[in-house]
């Protein structure tokens, strides 16, 4: 089957709040959307970058072998606009974040994998480390959540791309924090895999330092 991703990177990186869109920060000497691009080549035969329109030409200088297309307003519209640019012999699609750039090969592999197997989609989870509460009621904490029966999701979110299609037209109106809930929505099965510490989504300052770490781990295949 024909593996195809989207690489949403149409924000602008409002809690990072750098002077560039989030996507072209440089990481270890690269934009952000340049690990990500490399990594999900790894998996992908062509990639499709929702870019903001205002940078256009910045990312086509920074990701030459992705296929690049102007976001929306909001990242749910630039995954649907992304998914409108896959090549038509694409049958699966990796939807992924830029912001998540350092997810290891090896997952979106396995995601993959599970796609070719016969599952309509599949997302990278890990657990949560924090001990959770509900929202207090005039400051009184609330009560603890079970965190052994949650899990944090990643990305990339991988799907038949009949499936991803059919979620975000279905979901059109409606307002999914993630993929994978348009998918279920739209009545999908999803399955749920390992993901990895180093698919750490980076949204804060402080982010950028780890992401640093991790990218001097790695090789530079561009
Ligand atoms: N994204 C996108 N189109 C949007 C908004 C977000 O393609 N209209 C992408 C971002 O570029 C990012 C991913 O979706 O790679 C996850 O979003 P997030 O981490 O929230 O990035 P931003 O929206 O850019 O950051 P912030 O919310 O801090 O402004
Ligand atoms: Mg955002």
């Amino acid at each position: 089957m024909t593996v195809a991703a989207v690489v949403t990177a149409a924000g602008s990186g409002s809690r990072l709040g750098a002077s560039l869109p989030k996507a072209l920060v440089r990481v270890h000497g690269r934009p952000l959307v340049a690990w990500a691009v490399d990594a999900v080549l790894g998996v992908a035969d062509a990639v499709v970058v929702t870019a903001p329109s205002s940078h256009l030409d910045d990312f086509r200088a920074a990701v030459p072998r992705a296929i690049v297309v102007e976001g929306g307003a909001e990242r749910q519209q630039s995954v649907a606009l992304g998914l409108t640019a896959l090549p038509a012999e694409a049958s699966i699609v990796l939807i992924h974040d830029a912001a998540r750039a350092f997810q290891p090969v090896a997952v979106m592999r396995t995601l993959v994998d599970a796609i070719e197997a016969g599952a309509d989609g599949a997302v990278p989870v890990v657990p949560v480390v924090d001990t959770l509460v509900a929202a207090a009621t005039e400051g009184v904490l609330g009560a603890t959540v079970d965190r052994d029966g949650l899990r944090a999701v990643q990305t990339p979110q991988v799907f038949t791309v009949a499936a991803a299609r059919a979620a975000h037209a279905m979901g059109a109106q409606a307002s999914a924090t993630d993929d994978a809930q348009l998918a279920r929505a739209a009545g999908f099965r999803v399955l749920e895999l390992p993901g990895d510490e180093r698919g750490f989504k980076v949204t804060r300052p402080l982010d950028l330092a780890l992401a640093s770490a991790v990218a001097a781990t790695l090789k530079e295949s561009a």
